[in-house]
Formats: C-alpha cells, sequence, structure tokens
C-alpha cells in the first residue's frame, strides 16, 4: 500500500523533532510547516530545518505564524530548553526555508496531493488561518489530526494543554472549522513515555537522527522527572503522527469539543462532551486508549531506521 501522505504543521521541541523523525519513516513527509509555540518561529524553523538535515529529509519546509491570533507568545523553553532542542546544538544548518507562507503551502498542498493527511501539533495558528482563508480546507483533505487538549486535565494548567493554552483563538476556529477531525490529547500522550531504555537503543543505533533522537530523550526524560516526576517522557507528537499510520492502535469516541476561551481558570481547555455520542460528520474523534508498548516500538523503529547509516 502506498505510504500516507502526510504534512506536520509544528513547533519543534523536543517531541515534535522526534515526530518529524517518525514521519518521515512511516509516511510520505511532503512538507513541513513551523508555529510560534515551544520557542519562538526563529527557532522553532531553524529547528525544522535542522531535523530535516541531520536525517537527510527531502522535506520543504514553510516558515508560518510569529505570533497568536490574540495572546502574546508564551513558550515552553522550561520544558524543551531555550532553543527547543534541548542541549542539543545543531548551529551550521545549511539549508533554507522553501518560503515563508506556510498557510499558502497549506492550501496548495491541500488541493495538489489527493487523500492529504495534515497533522497539527503546535500551537493552532497556521490551521486557523488557513481555514479561514478557504473554508473549504477541510473538504481537500484525506484527513485532519491534531495534538491538543485533553478530555480530563491540562499541562499547562490544571485544564488547559500547551497548544490550545497558547492560542484558543486559533483552536477555537480549528475546532468549529475542521471536524471531522482527531484529537490525539493528554489522554493518551501522557500514556506513552520513553525513557532511557529507548534512548539507549537509539543511541547504539548510531546514525545521524537516532542520536539526534537519544539526545533529544535524554533531556525531555530529565525535564520529565523535574516536572512531572515520571521516569519516562511523554512524546506527545509522534503520537499524532501514529494514530493516523497505525489508527488500529488507538480508541476513541466522537463528541463535540469546544475550547473554552473566556474561563478565569479555564481558559484554552477542550470541552468535551461526554454525555452523548450523536451520528453525523461534524464531530471531534477524541482518542483516549492506546496501546503505548507498540506505540513506543514504532517510535524507536523509526528514529533508528529514518536517514542515513551509521559512521
Ligand atoms: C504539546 O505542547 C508542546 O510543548 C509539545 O511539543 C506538544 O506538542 C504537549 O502539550
Ligand atoms: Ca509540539
Amino acid at each position: 500500500m502506498a505510504p500516507v501522505r502526510m504534512l506536520i504543521d509544528c513547533d519543534p521541541g523536543l517531541d515534535d523533532a522526534i515526530a518529524l523523525l517518525t514521519a518521515a519513516h512511516v509516511a510520505d513527509l511532503v512538507g513541513i510547516t513551523t508555529v510560534n509555540g515551544n520557542v519562538g518561529i526563529d527557532h522553532t524553523t531553524h529547528n525544522a530545518l535542522a531535523v530535516a538535515e541531520v536525517a537527510a529529509l527531502d522535506v520543504p519546509v514553510h516558515r508560518g505564524a510569529a505570533e497568536p491570533l490574540v495572546n502574546a507568545p508564551a513558550d515552553a523553553a522550561y520544558v524543551h530548553g531555550p532553543s527547543g532542542l534541548g542541549s542539543v546544538s545543531i548551529p551550521d544548518v545549511t539549508r533554507t526555508i522553501a518560503s515563508d507562507d506556510a498557510v499558502s503551502f497549506i492550501l496548495d498542498a491541500a488541493r495538489s496531493i489527493e487523500d492529504l493527511q495534515l497533522v497539527a501539533v503546535g500551537p493552532m495558528t497556521n490551521i486557523a488561518a488557513a481555514v479561514t482563508a478557504d473554508p473549504g480546507l477541510r473538504s481537500r483533505l484525506g484527513g485532519f489530526t491534531l495534538m491538543g487538549g485533553a478530555a480530563v486535565g491540562g499541562n499547562v494548567t490544571a485544564s488547559a494543554e500547551f497548544n490550545i493554552w497558547a492560542d484558543p483563538e486559533a483552536a477555537d476556529i480549528v475546532f468549529r472549522m475542521m471536524a471531522p477531525l482527531t484529537m490525539v490529547g493528554l489522554d493518551v500522550t501522557h500514556q506513552v513515555l520513553l525513557g532511557p531504555e529507548e534512548r539507549d537503543t537509539m543511541r547504539a543505533a548510531a546514525t545521524p537522527a537516532a542520536r539526534l533522537a537519544a539526545d533529544l530523550l535524554d533531556y525531555a526524560v530529565d525535564r520529565a522527572g523535574e516536572l512531572r516526576g515520571t521516569a519516562g517522557a511523554p512524546i506527545h507528537d509522534a503520537c499524532a503522527v501514529l494514530a493516523v499510520t497505525h489508527p488500529e492502535l488507538f480508541g476513541g469516541s466522537d463528541h463535540p469539543v469546544a475550547v473554552e476561551l473566556t474561563g478565569t481558570h479555564t481558559r484554552g481547555m477542550t470541552v468535551v462532551d461526554s454525555r452523548f455520542a450523536p451520528d453525523g460528520d461534524a464531530l471531534v474523534r477524541v482518542l483516549r486508549t492506546v496501546d503505548a508498548a507498540a506505540v513506543i516500538d514504532l517510535i524507536v523503529e523509526a528514529c533508528t531506521t529514518v536517514g542515513p547509516p551509521a559512521p
């Protein structure tokens, strides 16, 4: 079967970088668009180019939004490090962006690539701008999947997950205009923890991509230990990629979902109406269960296989 053609909108970010490596192995990655999020747009764009270069990916990178629709930019450097890639430094990247118009690239790709799977793993700013410019965007896609939100709880606040919290107005537009969509939230991603064992396997593979993934994971595991008290780090964004290519590993149900925009304690919360699951198209598939061991194996396999061999 031909591989799924996938466009990833991202804010690398430790787990975004691992998601890109994963996607390059399990899918036909046709493009990367960047957005302000975990760190500023200069860093997220540089990091996307760096990952593509290290793994020798033949994939264009298009720079996107520098700030959220309404919020002031608020980063997650306390999780991902000041550059967004932990302690990894890739200063001599020779690749350059294909354009600084991520929105046009998304719209063009949706028109020209049949059955394109769009996967958003950063704040939803670019996707909201794209669907606002072309309300028919969703109808031209094979599918739309996002990493964001949660049916229960949050990570930045008690009720909000980072990607939604960082640009709630954009997320609101996306949940209203991009359904049907699949929401890969914290309910699932907090079950997929990679730790020292996976890091060691990656490091032993010794390919450029595997070494990069091991270094990213090292930092992520340390931060997760300090911030969450877990022995492994959630690699959120790779879960969204694999939910597209390996849907049999995930379980969920369809619900209306709204983004809270005004709550004093709940701005950026994804409000999942679990009272009923009506038939219909304009619903969100909320993933809740995952075969975590299988997903972890796929991430490790991807990171140790993709790109040039070990020197
Ligand atoms: C999400 O927020 C970011 O920090 C991660 O890259 C992921 O996309 C998890 O809440
Ligand atoms: Ca991300």
